[in-house]
């Protein structure tokens, strides 16, 4: 299979490029060389020089905050490029596999949202990414919508390594412990994709919650990390009691966050007889990597 891979430098996009690399060719692009999502005609020059069975699309806008202000940026980003992609993924009868979020939810209640309960994002990057997802659903048959949630790994900017780095450098900690959500890796992401994307047949066709096993607050995940990281050898300033649980109203910030980022990912699990891992395994691994000395 020739898999044309957009986005492949940040955290999903730098993983896929290893499980994707099983399944056959990958041509990777980055914003350059032809990958720039906010460039539609140059976009869709390169689906058809690169003449893909599978399009896996890992770009995105996704400063969340900055979205408020940029919105026109993010929807040309997450929502214009692609129906761009789904039009040239339908004309040569690919498969496009695309990126979501729980964002696109508004965050009430505590039961885990399910792929068909109704949308209602809070904040523009939610609306920019519904925006895109049902610009794909119109238009390419083929298409796997991943929603994910928390997303962090090793390689590229998120909450796990800012934290890491925050407790090292100051005595306390404030963080917010009423959003619940499941921290998911990057890595994993990228080897269901690759899983999904094997065995993806017509009937297959359709949105999917994709995140690790079980739930935790910012707080919960940020004290577990840190822990992991002090466990491994870091010498980190705050960790136990120094990391404070704190309400989300104490952190104002440009765009509204969904208090309930659960993601009841059962449909996956299901139809691709896949396991997904306690997202506690996620987060001591990579918290361990990063705090041993190279
Ligand atoms: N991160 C999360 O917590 C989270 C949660 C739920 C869903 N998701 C979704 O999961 C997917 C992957 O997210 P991620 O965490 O891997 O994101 P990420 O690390 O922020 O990476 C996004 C990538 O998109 C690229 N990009 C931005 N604008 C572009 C443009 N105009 N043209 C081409 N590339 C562009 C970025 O390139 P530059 O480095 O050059 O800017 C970066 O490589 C996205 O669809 C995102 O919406 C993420």
């Amino acid at each position: 299979m020739k898999i044309l891979l957009l986005g492949a430098s940040g955290q999903v996009g730098w993983q896929l490029r290893r499980s994707l690399s099983v399944l056959g060719e990958v041509v990777a692009l980055e914003r350059e060389g032809g990958g720039d999502l906010a460039k539609p005609d140059e976009l869709a020059a390169t689906v058809r020089r690169v003449a893909p069975q599978a399009i896996v699309n890992a770009a995105a806008f996704t400063a969340v905050d900055r979205a408020e202000q940029e919105t026109a940026l993010a929807f040309a980003i997450n929502a214009t490029a692609c129906e761009v992609l789904a039009r040239e993924a339908q004309g040569a009868g690919a498969w496009l596999v695309h990126y979501s979020t729980d964002y696109v939810f508004d965050g009430t209640g505590t039961r885990p949202w399910r792929e068909d309960d109704a949308t209602s994002p809070v904040n523009a990057y939610g609306r920019s990414k519904l925006a895109g997802e049902q610009a794909i659903a119109a238009t390419c048959t083929r298409h796997l919508i991943l929603r994910t949630s928390w997303v962090f790994d090793a390689w590229g900017r998120n909450f796990l390594k800012t934290i890491l780095r925050a407790a090292a450098q100051r005595e306390t900690l404030d963080v917010v412990d009423d959003q619940w959500g499941a921290p998911t890796r990057a890595a994993l992401v990228a080897d269901v994709t690759a899983h999904v994307l094997r065995q993806a047949g017509a009937q297959h066709a359709g949105t999917y919650h994709l995140a690790a096993a079980g739930e935790t607050t910012w707080h919960a995940y940020a004290s577990f990390a840190v822990a992991q990281a002090v466990a491994a050898g870091a010498t980190l300033k705050a960790s136990g009691e120094r990391i404070r649980a704190v309400p989300t109203s104490q952190f104002p910030l440009p765009a509204r966050r969904p208090a309930n980022s659960r993601l009841d990912t059962s449909k996956l699990r299901r139809t691709f007889g896949l396991a997904l891992p306690p997202w506690q395994d996620g987060v001591a691994a990579v918290a361990r990597e990063l705090a041993t000395p190279t």
